[in-house]
């Protein structure tokens, strides 16, 4: 019986042992890819895309929503204003890419993006204060995408919303419908026609908010 239960004892730490050492090699990858990434960004090589990680809710929009969005947040926030990219990380790619004056900072909780460096404002939704004073009620245009369909989530963005926006400031939210009743009381936004659209289809109808006619000005 000794020998009996030994053997299965045995296994299992064998097997636990190959699992761990499955985890220990993944661990290993993938801090040899951060070290090379760095490494291309020393050498001034800005990765042109991020992977998605859905494990931290990440969707890309389509290039075509992303580009129409920036240049909708030009119009807004004029040649020298200000925008936050707020959980939206391929919006401030977008804006990268085009001309302009205005200052632009993606908060985000993804440390991929401190690639951006004095753009990138570390920010973690559950703690939506913990952002620097001086960026309080600076930015012109707040565009903000929670990453999670929960009140918890999008009433937290909100008080960071608030909380960076200029009072006048124009707001655009992008998040799923199950959330409209919400993000009208929260933040005075009313659902606009015009569509978001992602790299990978998303199974969640999606839909853009603002507190102004986006869709005067954006076409799908
Ligand atoms: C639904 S995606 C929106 C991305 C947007 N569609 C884009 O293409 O830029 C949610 C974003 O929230 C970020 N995120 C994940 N966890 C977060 C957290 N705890 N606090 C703030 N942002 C978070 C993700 O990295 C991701 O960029």
């Amino acid at each position: 019986m000794s020998s009996e239960n030994s053997s299965s004892s045995d296994d299992e730490v064998l097997q636990l042992s190959a699992a761990t050492m499955g985890a220990l090699m993944e661990f290993y990858k993938e801090q040899q890819e951060r070290e090379d990434r760095m490494k291309e960004i020393e050498e001034g090589n800005i990765p042109e895309t991020f992977e998605e990680n859905w494990k931290m809710s990440q969707f890309w929009y389509h290039e075509d929503t992303a580009m129409e969005l920036a240049r909708e947040c030009l119009r807004l926030a004029g040649n020298d204003g200000s925008i936050a990219c707020v959980s939206a990380p391929t919006l401030y790619r977008a804006l990268k890419k085009l001309e302009h004056n205005c200052t632009v900072k993606v908060f985000e909780y993804d440390t991929r993006f401190a690639v951006y460096k004095d753009d990138f404002v570390f920010y973690d939704y559950k703690n939506p204060l913990a952002v620097s004073r001086e960026l309080r009620e600076q930015f012109d245009v707040v565009v903000a995408d929670p990453p999670y369909l929960s009140e918890e989530c999008l009433t937290k963005t909100a008080v960071t919303v608030k909380f960076v926006m200029k009072e006048d400031a124009r707001i655009i939210l992008c998040t799923g419908h199950v959330m409209e009743d919400l993000v009208n009381r929260l933040l005075g936004v009313s659902k606009c026609q015009f569509e978001i659209k992602h790299e990978n289809n998303l199974s969640n109808p999606f839909v853009c908010y603002a507190n102004y006619n986006l869709d005067e000005h954006c076409k799908t």
